[in-house]
């Protein structure tokens, strides 16, 4: 995939925090000293982690050079590094907090995956991440645009190589032999936007990019975006007063060591 834009994630900032700071609230480690934010970002978690754990570093960590960057200006107190998550996971560190926030939908293979972050936890520690839900309308559209019809030429195997997560019952499966306390729950979160097009310019930094990368013409970029637009305008109901009602529905995993 192309590069990640920060600029253009942090366009809904407001409503991108808004989960990273739910998930945050819910983590009762409140002696933190040291956590490992994965999948870190422009740093949002930098701003976040004083109300909750006033005591704490931050390293995150992030495979985007132009995420670190912004994150290293905008929070220089904390460690920002180039890297990998299924590298860090092989890793021996040890940490307060695995904190992950919108990200390890991008890192294939959860069963192995969530296991092994989990051992990076200290006594008295916890796993905290949040993800998107896969199954909503706005990535079925998507997943249906590539499959068929005109688009699929750009997706020779049918489908985008794209992000991947479950429903909160595998979650609970794969923890529950080595967590103390797991505490699983999903939000919808309900915003107006102005028109469908503010839902495509929300997405055009995150799940459009890999719907839009393989598409190798600029002029089929733009009318694939119009005709998601006009599918979603299909989808999502119309608000009294303007607007277009825009849910998102998220996961939440917390997984507490004694
Ligand atoms: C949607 S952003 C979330 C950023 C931040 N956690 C937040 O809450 O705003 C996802 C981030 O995950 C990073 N990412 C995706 N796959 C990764 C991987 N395998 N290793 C490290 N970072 C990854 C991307 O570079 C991007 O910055």
């Amino acid at each position: 995939m192309g590069a990640w834009s920060p600029r253009q994630y942090q366009k809904f900032s407001d409503l991108r925090n808004r989960a990273c700071r739910d998930l945050a609230a819910h983590v009762e480690v409140a002696e933190a000293r040291r956590v490992v934010d994965l999948g870190c970002g422009p740093g949002n978690l930098g701003g976040i982690a004083p109300d909750y754990w006033p005591r704490a570093s931050i390293k995150g960590i992030d495979s985007s050079p132009e995420m670190i960057e912004a994150a290293r200006r905008s929070f220089p107190g904390h460690e920002w590094l180039l890297g990998d998550i299924a590298e860090w996971a092989e890793s021996e560190e040890r940490c307060d907090i695995v904190f992950s926030n919108a990200a390890l939908q991008w890192v294939p293979d959860h069963g192995g995956l969530f296991p092994k972050l989990f051992r990076h936890v200290n006594p008295g520690g916890a796993l905290a991440v949040q993800m998107p839900a896969y199954d909503a309308p706005q990535y079925e559209i998507l997943r249906e645009m590539a499959a068929a019809g005109r688009w699929r030429r750009w997706f020779p195997e049918g489908r985008a190589r794209e992000w991947r997560c479950h429903e909160l019952d595998f979650y609970h499966d794969l923890l529950k032999p080595q967590a103390a306390r797991l505490d699983l729950w999903a939000t919808e979160y309900w915003q107006v936007m102005a028109d469908v097009n503010g839902i495509v310019e929300f997405y055009k930094s995150t799940g459009l990019r890999p719907y839009l990368d393989p598409i190798g013409d600029a002029g089929e970029r733009e009318r694939f975006l119009e005709e998601y637009a006009g599918r979603l305008d299909g989808v999502f109901r119309h608000a009294a007063g303007g607007g277009v009602f825009f849910p998102m529905r998220r996961i939440f995993i917390i997984a507490g060591r004694d």
